[in-house]
């Protein structure tokens, strides 16, 4: 059946809904979490608080049929140039890859430069961590800075903090912001004898990490003098012949591909920090843990298949349902991060109004992305996703197990407000159960009647939880890729490229000829009102 006509059949089915809800649903069927949930391995996946059920499944799975997916995954594992506007294939799962399989681009086998760049890592990883490779002064290096901007620091800065319990090296710092708090508020608290920089841009052009790069190169000039700058240096990069321009030496500089998009590239040499924190063995087990989702992706029948079912679930929510907005919750203080991650893993994949043919999209594409980590986030915004207008599906992470053996009773209350959330998403509360509750607490009936609609939760909320035992390595490395190929499907269904992001081109080059006038050295005569407004402004 046509796509167009299988997201027909399911607005038919979901308008047959009206009355029926979470709470009906799990009513008439006990075994509902077994049918709606997946598990490989520990990572469950329980989306029986979604309002799929199994006509619906069955039309998104013909769905993810009709619109090819099990064709084109295939084709990005096989390196075919399935970013077609940059002309590139697509092949971080090649950077993970454990099979001993070769993987071709363009005839050739780019397994060997992979493991050689993973071997270069490892190397100066250990010769950092050992102190073997020393600051100028031949002390170890105490600190390391990452200098980069969107997935040359969203990666290694999410990772990081994700992985804390498994530092035995350096402390790590991230600078990305180009406006100088972030530079000055980072290098304020570190000695420069024994702070060793990274300078991460695929492109090596991007202005922020440019300015960034060329202020920390003044600071270890201008503290230990010119001759400590290479000692002082790395670089992680796609465009040598311009890391080689920047003084920075050779066997300090760290390539790779065209075929890693930027927000796809934690598993590359971008990864150099991260694995600078937690050592290359425990690097190695996160690309282990991706690859592991990489190879479930490529082989589990669609309906078993994790990264299929939550991208159907997403497509299930945008699309049939018109949500258009979506919440990561992670009940971990250490992914912290990840929602801020997956907002460029996912928006700048499917943030897209074209099909790969330059026409117009069908169906609406990305939903927003955004969150916090529980319980923080039940303070804040929570009180919008219970009882607000708006419906916004949310994706709760959690652990089994914490890494904080003595405070257990934490991680128990943690599961426990992470369970109830999505439990009072669900069920909601009606009006007769709020007056009753009023009605216990001793209120009169004019006050029960007064206060109970402001009681009432209207329930019906979808969301998603997604266990696993332990954030380790292996599981943050399967966390991620889950994501990256849901991003994957869900891109696929709408037919868009989600591997290009031209919709950031724009703003970079009125940035680029805006500079100018913000300094007062060309005129803003010909920018419209607000603008000249604005800069009149700010640089009087
Ligand atoms: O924001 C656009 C973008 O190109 C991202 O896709 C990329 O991750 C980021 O800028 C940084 O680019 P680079 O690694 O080339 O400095």
């Amino acid at each position: 059946m046509a796509q167009s006509s299988l997201f027909e059949k399911l607005a038919a089915h979901a308008a047959t809904f009206e009355d029926r809800s979470l709470r009906t649903l799990f009513a008439q069927d006990p075994e509902r979490f077994a049918k709606f949930s997946v598990k490989q391995d520990d990572l469950l996946i329980d989306f029986s608080k979604t309002l799929l059920d199994d006509t619906a499944l069955d039309l998104l799975i013909e769905l993810a049929e009709a619109s090819n997916v099990p064709q084109r995954r295939d084709a990005m594992f096989a390196g075919e140039k399935i970013n077609e506007t940059e002309d590139r294939a697509v092949l971080h799962t090649a950077l993970r890859n454990r099979s001993g399989e070769p993987v071709m681009v363009d005839g050739q086998d780019v397994m060997p430069d992979v493991f050689a760049v993973l071997n270069a890592m490892a190397d100066f990883c250990d010769g950092i961590r050992s102190g073997d490779i020393a600051a100028a002064n031949g002390q170890a290096f105490t600190d390391v800075v990452n200098i980069g901007i969107g997935g040359s620091d969203l990666g290694p800065v999410m990772t990081t903090l994700a992985l804390s319990p498994y530092h035995d090296g350096p402390a790590l710092h991230y600078v990305s912001n180009v406006d100088g708090a972030h530079i000055a508020d980072t290098l304020a608290e570190l000695d420069p004898a024994t702070t060793l920089i990274i300078v991460a841009s695929k492109t090596f052009t991007t202005i922020e990490t440019m300015t960034n790069a060329q202020t920390a190169r003044r600071w270890i000039a201008e503290t230990l003098g010119e001759d400590a700058v290479g000692d002082h240096f790395a670089a992680v990069s796609t465009a040598l012949d311009k890391v080689a321009a920047f003084g920075i030496q050779e066997d300090r500089v760290f390539g790779f591909w065209d075929w890693v998009g930027g927000r796809y590239s934690v598993w590359s040499a971008i990864g150099l920090p991260l694995m600078i924190a937690i050592g290359p063995d425990a690097f190695n087990e996160f690309l282990d843990g991706a690859h592991s989702m990489d190879q479930h992706f490529a082989d589990a029948p669609l309906r078993e298949n994790l990264p299929v079912l939550m991208g159907l679930v997403g497509v299930w929510n945008r699309d049939v349902l018109g949500h258009s907005a979506r919440a990561v919750l992670p009940y971990d203080q250490r992914l912290a991060r990840l929602p801020a991650y997956l907002q460029q893993l996912d928006m700048e994949s499917n943030g897209k109004r074209v099909k790969l043919s330059g026409a117009p999209v069908d169906q609406e594409t990305g939903p927003l992305v955004w969150g916090e980590p529980g319980t923080n986030g039940q303070h804040a915004f929570y009180q919008l996703l219970h009882q607000g207008t708006t419906v916004i599906p949310c994706e709760f992470i959690v652990a089994a197990k914490g890494h904080e053996d003595d405070l257990a009773h934490h991680h128990e209350m943690l599961v426990a407000n992470c369970l109830a959330q999505s439990e009072a998403l669900m069920l909601g509360r009606t009006l007769e159960e709020a007056k009753a509750l009023l009605k216990a607490s001793g209120l009169s009936d004019a006050e029960v009647d007064r206060l109970a609609p402001h009681k009432v939760f209207p329930g019906n909320r979808p969301s998603v939880t997604i266990v696993h035992d332990q954030l380790t390595p292996f599981a943050l490395g399967r966390l991620i890729a889950l994501y990256e190929h849901r991003v994957f499907v869900e891109g696929t269904i709408w037919g868009i490229n989600s591997f290009d992001q031209w919709g950031v081109e724009l703003g970079k080059e009125l940035a680029t000829a805006l500079l100018p006038m913000v300094k007062g050295e060309a005129s803003a005569e010909a920018k419209d009102s607000s603008t000249r407004g604005l800069l009149a402004t700010l640089t009087s």
